[in-house]
């Protein structure tokens, strides 16, 4: 058991905040993650697994776990279709991959998202018209206090729009160990009906896509519009597209007619947070090292050294504005530490 000291988190969030750790372990195997947990029962612990989702704004008083157990497994079945489980540390995009390589479909949607497999199912990441909640079948997590397994199936996970139980009721409580999907080995039920990747198809002149062709269209997009993490720091969506009622949709359309829009329910529109805060003048603007990207509002970056803070505040300013403007709170879709 490696622990190392005052160990700066910089490389291991992707927003690229340089915090320290009063204590660090990385964790490789769940025997490790057993044993650390028993030896370290007493004390505050954080766990860490691929920090896309998080703002660091303060130095972490903890024994940090960087969950980095890997492993993949698969099981054919007679249906046409394949049972895979993935270890909490692959790295999602690579686990996608890897699905797409084997001619395993229904993840080519969720293509390039940063992260790790353990942390996907806890904000139920989604793209392009597809969730995680969508081929999950289970997933295994380890009580943080008393080490036993668990079990957890689509319907004991809670899952919602970027959410799901383990950032509610068991926030804290459990380690992510290993999720499983069931995917198609054959007749993939492909998701194209997103505009940007039909649009991407038929530049490429592809009629009957594959998943690979998905995935590729997929990719091409995120590419044109979200920075990458390694050059830029970042979250992904900083907020989470608020939805209001169908009321006060209609007093906000009379002054904005060209708003977009999608419907939830008789009473309920979501709109595109990014569409807010571009509205509101800061697509594109930077204070210090803090800034909102200029492709896409709804990602803040780092442009080198900015500090957890300086990002908060900035996260801050907008909700401010947007609330001025529109009446409307935005919640951040990221976990501020
Ligand atoms: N828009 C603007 N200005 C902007 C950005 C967006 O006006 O600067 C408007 C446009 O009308 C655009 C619409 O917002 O058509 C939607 O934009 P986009 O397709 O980029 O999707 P989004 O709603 O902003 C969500 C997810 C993304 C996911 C995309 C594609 C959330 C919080 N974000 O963004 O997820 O990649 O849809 O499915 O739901 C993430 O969670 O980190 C993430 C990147």
């Amino acid at each position: 058991m490696k622990i190392e000291h005052n160990k700066s988190l910089k490389q291991y969030n992707t927003f690229g905040i340089d915090v320290k750790a009063t204590e660090f372990i990385k964790i490789n195997s769940e025997e490790e993650l057993l044993e650390t947990l028993s030896v370290y029962k007493k004390k505050n612990l954080f766990i860490l697994s691929g920090g896309s989702n998080m703002l660091l704004t303060r130095d972490l008083d903890f024994l940090v776990m960087h969950i980095a157990i890997k492993g993949i497994s698969t099981h054919i079945q007679s249906n046409k279709s394949v049972i895979v489980s993935a270890n909490a540390g692959e790295n999602w995009h690579d686990f996608v991959q890897f699905c797409i390589d084997n001619n395993f479909g229904g993840l080519e949607n969720l293509s390039l998202i940063p992260g790790f497999v353990g942390s996907a199912p806890i904000q139920n990441i989604g793209a392009y018209g597809v969730e995680l909640k969508d081929r999950f079948i289970s997933c295994e997590a380890i009580h943080i206090d008393t080490g036993e397994k668990r079990l957890f199936t689509k319907e004991d996970c809670n899952f919602g729009y970027r959410n799901s139980i383990f950032k509610n009721e068991l926030k804290g409580t459990y380690i992510i160990s290993k999720v499983t999907f069931q995917l198609t080995t054959e007749d993939h039920t492909l998701n194209t009906s997103y505009g940007a990747i039909e649009n991407a198809l038929k530049d490429n002149n592809i009629t009957t896509p594959t998943i690979k062709d998905v995935s590729e269209a997929v990719i091409s997009i995120r590419r044109s519009k979200l920075p990458d993490p390694s050059e830029i720091g970042n979250s992904g969506s900083f907020f989470k597209n608020p939805v209001i009622s169908s009321k006060d949709f209609i007093l906000i359309q009379k002054s904005y007619p060209g708003i977009p829009h999608y419907k939830v329910d008789e009473k309920k529109i979501k709109i595109p947070a990014g569409w807010l805060i571009e509205q509101s003048g800061f697509k594109g603007k930077r204070w210090g090292d803090a800034g909102v990207h200029d492709k896409q509002a709804l990602v803040l970056v780092n442009y080198d050294n900015a500090t957890g803070q300086e990002i908060l505040k900035l996260s801050q300013k907008i909700q401010k504005t947007i609330k001025q403007k529109f009446d409307i709170l935005l919640e951040t879709e990221v976990n501020i530490i």
